[in-house]
């Protein structure tokens, strides 16, 4: 049952609620009309102390497609973050307001705490370089669709491995799955934290590689997920100046690869992958961006229980 949970990290779902969810999402894809009531009086809160342009209107896109109303704000700056106010007292007031809340935040853990004071679902949109699981949802949603299954296959993550929280998450959930191989693909000051590495992967026995070079491993992928550097969590400048080049998938590139890979990105790119490649009939990014309402949509009334 989801009904009033919330959803901080990928393993606050088990499997079958997570497939429950996935098949919901491709429901929706199939025969959006039907639900275009389904969440009619229900209010979702978006509280966005942190940028965003794909969750947070994916989120609010998704509860107006089903009939519903949102409110929140996009900036901690433009609520009482501004004054002072915890994150304990803003969540107790928004839970007077709304049925359902979906938070970002820069700190770790603060949409946790949320959930711990609210009596609605909160919603984890992004905490800091931590967890980001309605982006998993939305890029399990992708390759399914895309690939058609969510087992036997070798994904390369690429880029800000350390902060990305989008491929902390991604790793948590596909680690659940059948014959995930991962290869991971990152200049050495940007692997993946050692509780990704240690409790994860390694404790589950899944086979996976660091490697620095995406030109040797690119052409044994079935999927390559590109990240943004995090520039956001760089504790200086010169740092991330240095780093932020560091992979760049271009045409030259993709001639390298599988016929049927697909290239993910959760977006923003700033220059990881070229313009050039858009057109390309693999690149998958723009899907996924779409996905993510859909799959959003599923969530919101699994929470909240409608059917
Ligand atoms: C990601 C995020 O916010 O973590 N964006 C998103 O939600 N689609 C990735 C990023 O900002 O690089």
């Amino acid at each position: 049952m989801l009904k009033g949970k919330s959803l901080i990290e990928p393993m606050d779902l088990t499997l079958a609620e997570l497939d429950e969810i996935l098949k919901l999402a491709d429901e929706i894809i199939q025969d959006p009309a039907a639900y275009a009531d389904r969440c009619k009086g229900k209010v979702l809160a978006t509280l966005f102390y942190e940028p965003s342009t794909r969750t947070r209107l994916s989120f609010e896109s998704a509860m107006l497609r089903l009939g519903g109303s949102v409110m929140g704000f996009s900036s901690a700056e433009s609520s009482s973050a501004a004054k002072g106010e915890s994150v304990a007292d803003t969540i107790r007031t928004v839970a007077c307001y709304a049925d359902i809340a979906a938070m970002r935040h820069p700190k770790e853990g603060a949409p946790m705490v949320a959930a711990m004071y609210a009596n609605i679902p909160v919603i984890n949109a992004g905490d800091g370089g931590h967890q980001h699981p309605t982006q998993t949802l939305t890029d399990l949603l992708t390759i399914k669709t895309l690939k058609g299954k969510l087992n036997n296959f070798t994904i390369g993550l690429c880029g800000d491995l350390k902060f990305g929280r989008t491929v902390h998450s991604l790793i948590k959930a596909l680690s659940r799955y059948e014959n995930i191989k991962f290869v991971l693909i990152s200049p050495d000051e940007l692997r993946v934290p050692d509780y990704i590495r240690e409790e994860i992967l390694m404790k589950n026995g899944i086979e996976f590689m660091e490697v620095e070079r995406l030109e040797n491993v690119i052409g044994q992928l079935d999927v390559l997920y590109m990240t943004r550097v995090q520039k956001e969590r760089f504790f200086n400048e010169a740092d991330y100046v240095r780093l932020k080049d560091s992979y760049i998938v271009d045409n030259k590139k993709m001639s390298n690869a599988k016929n049927d890979m697909i290239l993910m990105h959760p977006l923003p790119r700033v220059n990881e992958i070229s313009v050039e490649v858009d057109s390309d009939p693999r690149a998958a990014y723009f899907t996924q961006a779409k996905c993510g309402m859909f799959v959003r949509m599923a969530l919101i009334m699994k929470l909240l229980g409608v059917e």
